[in-house]
């Protein structure tokens, strides 16, 4: 008798403890336990597209960052190294040696904004390769096969992701196909096992553009469905600010109290407070590694732009008030001469620095939010995030 099937029936699936839900707002202190350990909420994501967190190793994920969770994606894993790789190397946690969660994204966003000749019907979508324009047909079986052999804790649903300039019907059709497909992702992800040992989850994801008659439909199909965390998918896709808010406020109102809520693909770190005011509890964004690698360093004290000639002969630290090494050790005018220069160590202290700062950020909400004094602080920290130094 295998030890490990014989537990199989007992452990329990991704648990969702809610400490604290603030006074003066939807904000939500909680906890996520997963077969990797356990991802304190609100939380945000690093994204490792390919099974790697741009110029950031393992290592300084864990010592530096923090990372409680990352972002693996479906669509460039399958493309590079392939599924053959994946399989042999015993899933992505050993490939990369990351013993923590991982949350996949299905390739549903990617397959969209990246893919060529992407051409999408009632069985899926078959595009061709962004790398060697090979052809390939995602469906929502294939996806959930692929998110299996990954080995992701957390799997995404097989969405579609229409533009924010949708129209209703536009809208309306491709949010009753995501639907479908949820439906067909669900009954191939329950006739599957867990690939590698641990639990795995799917979260079904939410769209419907900005109408809110459509968002409430999708939010009550997605509940429905009683997965153990609920996405929103759709937003930050060029809507305005306001609209984004609002639409996020009436997802949270719509989806489970008693289950995670990830809000995808965002944000700003106002952004995040904000939404985290809304009931969010875990986010993900390319923001602060991409705008990172583009010089743009995000601290407590405001936004640098660290290309900017002001910094030449300032050897203060890049961000004192963290509680990172990262912000401490190096100081504005060397890691300016890194980017003048060309120096790839300049990406990775950019890109650990603005990890730490959204990983602080989110920690700082948890903390306000178990004081109870969420609202306030948010309200006063915004200004000074948006400050450009
Ligand atoms: N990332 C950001 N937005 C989305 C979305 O709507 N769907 C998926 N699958 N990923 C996303």
């Amino acid at each position: 008798l295998c030890f490990n099937s014989y537990l199989a029936p007992l452990m329990p699936a991704l648990a969702f403890e809610l400490l604290k839900t603030d006074s003066g707002s939807a904000a939500r202190a909680g906890k996520i336990t997963t077969d990797h350990g356990v991802i304190e909420t609100p939380i945000f994501m690093p994204v490792g597209t390919i099974g790697s967190v741009k110029a950031v190793s393992q290592h300084q994920l864990k010592q530096d960052v923090n990372a409680q969770i990352i972002l693996g994606n479906t669509y460039h894993l399958y493309l590079r190294p392939g599924m053959e790789t994946m399989q042999a190397a015993g899933g992505l946690h050993r490939f990369m040696n990351w013993d923590r969660p991982i949350l996949t994204d299905s390739g549903g966003f990617q397959v969209f904004s990246l893919a060529a000749n992407r051409k999408i019907n009632e069985e899926g979508v078959m595009f061709q390769s962004h790398i060697d324009g090979s052809k390939h047909l995602f469906t929502p079986e294939k996806v959930m096969d692929i998110e299996r052999n990954i080995g992701a804790d957390i799997m995404m649903a097989f969405d579609e992701c229409p533009p924010a300039n949708s129209t209703y019907k536009y809208a309306l059709d491709s949010m009753k196909l995501t639907h479908r497909w949820l439906d067909r992702c669900f009954t191939h992800f329950n006739a599957t096992p867990d690939k590698w040992g641990h639990t795995q989850n799917l979260f079904p994801i939410v769209q419907g553009a900005v109408y809110h008659d459509l968002r409430k439909e999708s939010c009550e199909y997605i509940a429905s469905k009683g997965a153990t965390g609920n996405a929103i998918g759709g937003l930050s896709v060029g809507e305005p600010e306001p609209v984004m808010y609002e639409i996020c406020q009436l997802c949270c109102e719509n989806l489970p109290q008693n289950k995670p809520r990830y809000l995808m693909g965002v944000g700003t770190p106002w952004n995040i407070l904000e939404c985290i005011g809304l009931g969010i509890d875990m986010f993900d964004c390319v923001m602060p590694t991409r705008n990172g690698r583009n010089a743009m360093l995000f601290t407590t004290k405001g936004i640098i732009n660290i290309d900017n000639k002001k910094w030449e002969t300032d050897f203060s630290p890049i961000d004192d008030g963290l509680d990172s090494e990262v912000g401490h050790y190096y100081n504005k005018a060397y890691v300016r001469h890194l980017f003048k220069a060309g120096e790839i160590l300049g990406l990775t202290i950019a890109s650990l620095q603005n990890l730490a700062f959204y990983l602080w950020l989110v920690k700082e909400a948890r903390k306000h939010i178990l004081q109870g004094d969420f609202k306030s602080w948010k309200d006063e920290i915004i200004p000074v995030l948006k400050t450009r130094l």
